[in-house]
């Protein structure tokens, strides 16, 4: 496995395009199941996630065509099977956002449903059980989930979710659009993808209301086209990168991302001690103030409050800000799995059920360790760039999944990283 070798105490300084949203990729490239017509979306980002994602829809039968990289161009017009397998979901758990659009528009879908994964059980009954509330049969048979709609058609219906899911909202959304009559999803997650998907359905010729809001009105259409759609910044890659100027005490303009989608983050940053300048609607410029950074307590929760996929890389900052911070996790239960990493470079970081108490200002020192999980290996990237002497993080592939070209983007910005190639895995032309 590829690992990187990060040689820290270097001030970023310079100019970071941030890439389209993985977030808000997955769910648009599934929506594109709900029409035979051909769907365009443009600033997909070029991660592995997505690379799955394609995959799982040529699986099934679409064709994708990318005539640049980071435009697809899908035409779902000759789907052979309706089954997402085991050997795609084990290795992205979004397949399952397959379910809705097949279940919608074929009247039948079988995913295999997924395991639990590093950060949680992540458990999909609130999606199968929003499916039976819009008429459909839903079964568990040997590890795979069997949905069908009876009547060939699902039926609009009112649907309450007890937790707010960002896949479930976004799953029941695609499934209603298709459905017969009105579907009202109460408690609906907010986050910015969301919105995302429901204009790409609406320019579809869906007719959706109040995504954004926690309540979501769907009218049923008979049927849905082709259209085209540019997928938004994404926020926690921003967000990724403006923990990243602030913890080498540097200076970056981060372009093409989308602030207001990072309410939370910015305000929560900004008490911290980061100067963050808007210079215009898609441009950051982010640095350290002269005071430093202070020990700021965090607990994630839904949009549009501080998000979990930001908690482990603000947990690496806080480990250089004066004072003591609490860092809650609320929303997976198992989302502390960099904080022992983090110890290994001598963070200060004790653990009591749900949240983590940071005591800082710490100097990190470089050490071998282990990626877990998407955020948790950013954190680690984050902590290894601050530290002095030499980092070995392994099993880098988790952020592969979703940062686009890091290696390369750090290092145009004067971070000294290296990405040491597995030779084992390594193909012939590579070595
Ligand atoms: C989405 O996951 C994101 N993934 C996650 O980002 C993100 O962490 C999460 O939302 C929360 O913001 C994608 O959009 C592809 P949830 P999702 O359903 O939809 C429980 C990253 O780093 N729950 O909102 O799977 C669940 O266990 C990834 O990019 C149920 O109990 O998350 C969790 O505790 C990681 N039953 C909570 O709700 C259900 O049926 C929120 O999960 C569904 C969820």
């Amino acid at each position: 496995m590829d690992k990187f070798l990060i040689r820290g105490g270097k001030p970023l300084r310079g100019k970071i395009e941030i890439s389209g949203a993985k977030n808000s990729a997955l769910p648009c490239l599934a929506a594109t199941l709900l029409t035979g017509e051909t769907v365009t979306l443009h600033n997909v980002p070029y991660v592995k996630d997505l690379i799955t994602q394609r995959r799982l829809l040529e699986d099934l039968g679409a064709t994708v065509l990318t005539p640049e990289l980071r435009t697809h161009k899908v035409t779902a017009a000759n789907i052979q099977t309706f089954e997402a397998p085991y050997e795609l979901v084990k290795t992205m758990r979004a397949s399952v956002l397959a379910l809705g659009p097949l279940l919608a528009r074929f009247g039948q879908a079988k995913v295999s449903l997924p395991g639990g994964c590093a950060i949680g059980t992540r458990p999909i009954d609130l999606h199968l059980r929003a499916f039976e509330k819009l008429g459909a049969e839903v079964s568990l048979e040997s590890g795979d989930v069997v949905a069908s709609a009876p009547k060939g058609r699902l039926i609009g219906a009112d649907v309450s979710f007890e937790k707010v899911t960002v896949t479930g909202t976004e799953n029941v959304m695609m499934a209603a659009a298709l459905a017969k009559g009105k579907t009202t999803i109460h408690n609906a997650a907010r986050e910015p993808e969301i919105e995302d998907l429901a204009e790409l359905l609406n320019k579809m010729g869906a007719r959706i209301k109040g995504a954004g809001t926690d309540v979501i009105e769907i009218e049923g259409v008979e049927q849905m086209g082709g259209a085209e759609h540019t997928i938004i910044a994404d926020r926690i890659e921003t967000g990724t990168f403006i923990v990243a100027a602030a913890i080498t005490n540097g200076e970056l303009e981060i372009k093409s991302c989308q602030p207001e989608h990072l309410g939370a983050v910015i305000e929560k940053l900004r008490e911290a001690g980061v100067d963050i300048e808007e210079l215009n609607q898609s441009t950051l410029l982010v640095s350290c103030c002269a005071r430093g950074l202070q020990a700021k307590d965090v607990t994630t929760d839904p949009h549009p409050f501080f998000p979990t996929d930001m908690q482990a890389q603000y947990m690496s900052l806080m480990t250089q800000a004066e004072g003591e911070s609490s860092i809650m996790e609320t929303i997976f239960e198992n989302r502390f799995m960099h904080v022992g990493e983090l110890q290994r470079m001598g963070a200060k970081i004790e653990i009591s059920g749900n949240t983590a108490l940071v005591s800082g200002k710490t100097n990190l020192t470089g050490a071998r360790i282990l990626a877990s999980d998407l955020r948790a290996s950013a954190s680690l990237v984050l902590a290894a760039l601050c530290a002095s002497g030499e980092t070995l993080i392994d099993r880098v592939y988790h952020i592969d999944r979703g940062y686009e070209t890091i290696v390369r983007k750090l290092r145009s910005v004067g971070a000294d990283i290296e990405r040491i190639k597995d030779t084992m895995a390594m193909t012939a032309e590579e070595k």
